[in-house]
Order: C-alpha cells, then structure tokens, then sequence
C-alpha cells in the first residue's frame, strides 16, 4: 500500500467495484487544483477560483446581475486557456452574444448552446469537452422523460443530480444559476443547497449599484469572505476600495451618525451607522433596523433604557446602515447607542471618531474580534481617534484609542448627555 498513490474518486470506478483505501497523504490533490476566473472578487469567495469536478450553486434574485457575473467568469476563464460552455436557458443566443459584446467578454473558447432539455445539456458538453460549464439558470432545464413542467422541485432537483453526477465524472467545474425570491421560497437554491459543493449568494438593494457576494456553503475553503461589486455599464467592477463607497457623502458635523469598522470574513468594512428618533404616537413605538440585526437594536435599546439616561420607549427609533449593506457584526452595538444618543441629543459624535465594540446586558463594553485590522482600515481612511473596549490594545500610528468602560461612560466621553 506504500507505493504509487491511488486517486480515489468514485466515479472513476469499474462497475460494481468498491472504493480502495488509501492512505490519506498519498491522496492526489492536482485534481483539487483552483481555476481562477479572473474575476478577483470571485475568486476571493471562491478562496482562490473554480474546482474541477465541483459544483457551485449562485443564487439571487432575478435582475440582481448573476447572468452577468456567470458571463464575465467564463472570459476570464476562457481567456486563462480553459474552455468554456454557456448553457443559456432564460436568453436567445443574440441577446446574450450582444451582452458579451457589451462586457468585452468574447473568446475563441467560449462556447454557448441556447438549450433547456437536459440531454440536449450533456450532448453539448459531449462536444465541447469544456473545462467549465455555465447553466444559466437550472430551473429552466427539463427532463422531457419527467412529468412536471420545468421549474418544479421535482425537475430542478433530478436535472441538478443528473448535471452533478456529469461534472464529477468528467472532472468538469459546474456552475448553475439558481433564481430566488425575496423570501427564498421558489424551487432552487434551496433545495439544492445539499447535492452542491458551494453555493453563493449574490445580494444587493435593487436601487443600488452595490452587489456583494458571499460563500453560503463552501467545500473548498472558508465561508466569510465577502464580494464587493459596482453594477456599471461595462458590467460589474470589483469594488476594491471599499471606504470610498461607503464613506463617500458622508455629511460631516451631522448628529446620529456614527462610524464603526466592521468586519466581514478577513476583510474589514468602514461604514456609516445612522439613526432618527421622533415623538411616536402610536402605542408601539416603530423600530426600523435598515441594514441591521433588529434583536441587536432591540438588545441596544434596552440597554440604554436600564443602563443609561437614555429611555426611548415612547420614541420612534429609525436605524440603518448606510449603502447598502448588512451588518451583523456586534461590533456595531456601541456605535448603534452612540448613533441614538447623538440623534436625541442633537450632539454629533466627531468625524474623526470610530466607534467599536460589543455591548453587554450589563452595559458594559467588551472587546471585539480582529480589532487590529479594524483600526488600520480605520485608520487608512484618515480616522484619528477610536473608542473601544477597556481591554482592546494598540491602535496603528495616527490612530488614538479612547478606552470606555460602559456605554454610558463612552456617551458622556462625548458629551451625549441628558438636557434638564
Ligand atoms: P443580469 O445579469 O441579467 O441579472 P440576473 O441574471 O441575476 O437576472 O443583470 C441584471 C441587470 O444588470 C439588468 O437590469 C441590467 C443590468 N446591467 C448593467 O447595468 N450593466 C451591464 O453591463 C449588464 C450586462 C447588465
Ligand atoms: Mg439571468
């Protein structure tokens, strides 16, 4: 058993035959190797790029830019000397030949089959002997042997095994694009989720030209990296300064914001927290989380309702995140009561402050996760000053930290006081 090490994939296996055990450091990992797509925030989610044999599952709402995305990946990957095939089963094949015109995205091995019956699928890739397969989307394909009409759970569910079981067999990288409503329900992504390697999901406010893309599910590396793009005419351009966009028309001097780096996956996101009181007259008081975890806000405010001066239980509270994107980090729970203070107080917190740290039942305040590459993205953007967590140590040059044992020490640090 010490010799030559055996791959073991079981596809590859005479009919009938068992899987042979092999010794785990003898595994061949070539096949493992990444193609990148050349699209740099894809591969970032991809940790690296597209498996041969695997299967990727990208999943958003329609319009939010998936086909265009797919398209732009098979270029890159064309370009690179791979061979790649579009299965087009929602657009003619001129509209997506004009779209590719439009991204620059034509390629002498870029191959495209308008095509929605599944053995019209595995005939084509017969043909081409692609290296990557695009399946634009998976619930238009139909296996004319089945009853159900194309986009039933029973059709998305047989023609995706059956397209696995093809990947895997020819060592082919599968992508499949996968519509889902707002709530998640339609046949697709979600009962698909099991049978793929990854599964992506592409996200974005429709008015927006931000779109980010994370790993929901990924065999091939961690989850929490985040992709960051700019819908444009040109199609979508990896956002790589992200301080920029978020920081952009940030309004200076004006109270109820607040500045927090959060973090997603390894990379960190400096962006503005707002938030509005006003009087309520109705008996539930209206809390709007816009971007934001609505039980950290609820948690938030009842922290300042016990802990501090502040007591918005006849207050209509307005919070959001501005640009678009969603914050779950609980590293906002500070800036989100300094946010609040400063909305009633009317006092803005300086422009030159960011705000970190989680809050706890007892109000106080508690270190978070990655604060260094927090502060020196912080810092990079021309922020002077942080406060944070007793306990959260050194900040990078040109970066003051202003240690706050509670929330309502760090709300009096900056004169976010009550009016008698
Ligand atoms: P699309 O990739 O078709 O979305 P999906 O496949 O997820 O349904 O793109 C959707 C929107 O993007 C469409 O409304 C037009 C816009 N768009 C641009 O703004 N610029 C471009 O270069 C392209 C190709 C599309
Ligand atoms: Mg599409």
């Amino acid at each position: 058993m010490d010799e030559a090490p055996a791959t073991v994939d079981r596809p590859g296996l005479p009919p009938g035959g068992y899987a042979v055990p092999v010794l785990l450091g003898h595994v061949d990992t070539s096949a493992a190797a990444r193609m990148p797509t050349g699209v740099a925030e894809l591969d970032r989610v991809l940790a690296g790029g597209l498996v041969p044999g695997s299967v990727t599952l990208v999943g958003g709402e329609p319009g939010i830019g998936k086909s265009t995305l797919l398209l732009q990946a098979l270029a890159g990957l064309a370009r690179a000397g791979g061979r790649a095939l579009l299965v087009s089963g929602e657009e003619s094949a001129s509209q997506v030949r004009l779209r590719a015109e439009r991204l620059e995205a034509l390629s002498p091995r870029l191959w495209l089959v308008p095509e929605t019956s599944l053995p019209g699928v595995v005939a084509a890739v017969d043909q081409v002997h692609p290296t990557v397969v695009v399946v634009d989307s998976i619930q238009t394909i139909v296996d004319p042997e089945l009853e159900p009409g194309p986009g039933s759970v029973t059709q998305v569910r047989h023609c995706a095994s059956r397209l696995v079981a093809l990947a895997r067999e020819r060592g082919v990288a599968l992508v499949l694009a996968g519509q889902v409503t707002k709530d998640g329900a339609l046949a697709g992504p979600r009962v698909l989720e099991h049978v793929v390697d990854t599964v992506l999901s592409f996200e974005g406010e429709r008015h927006h030209a931000l779109r980010l893309l994370r790993a929901v599910k990924h065999r091939f590396g961690p989850t929490g990296e985040l992709g960051l793009f700019e819908m444009t005419e040109g199609g979508l351009a990896g956002v790589d300064d992200p301080g920029q966009l978020f920081l952009g028309d940030r309004r200076e001097g004006t109270s109820g914001s607040v500045v927090v780096p959060t973090m997603e996956g390894s990379r960190p996101l400096v962006v503005e927290l707002q938030a509005l009181a006003t009087e309520s007259h109705i008996p539930v008081p209206r809390r709007s989380a816009q971007g934001l975890d609505g039980g950290r806000l609820a948690l938030v405010l009842a922290v300042l309702a016990r802990r501090t001066w502040l007591s918005l239980d006849r207050t209509d509270v307005y919070a959001s995140v501005v640009g678009g994107v969603r914050v779950a980090d609980p590293a906002a729970d500070l800036a989100m009561a300094m946010a609040l203070a400063s909305a009633v107080t009317g006092v803005p917190v300086p422009d030159d402050v960011v705000v970190l740290a989680e809050v706890g039942l007892g109000g106080e305040l508690r270190h978070v996760g990655h604060t260094p590459r927090r502060l020196a993205e912080s810092a990079r953007l021309g922020f002077t000053r942080a406060l944070v967590a007793p306990s959260s140590a050194g900040g990078p040059a040109g970066l003051a930290l202003v240690p706050v044992a509670t929330v309502a020490d760090a709300m009096a640090r900056f004169g976010l006081v009550a009016r008698h």
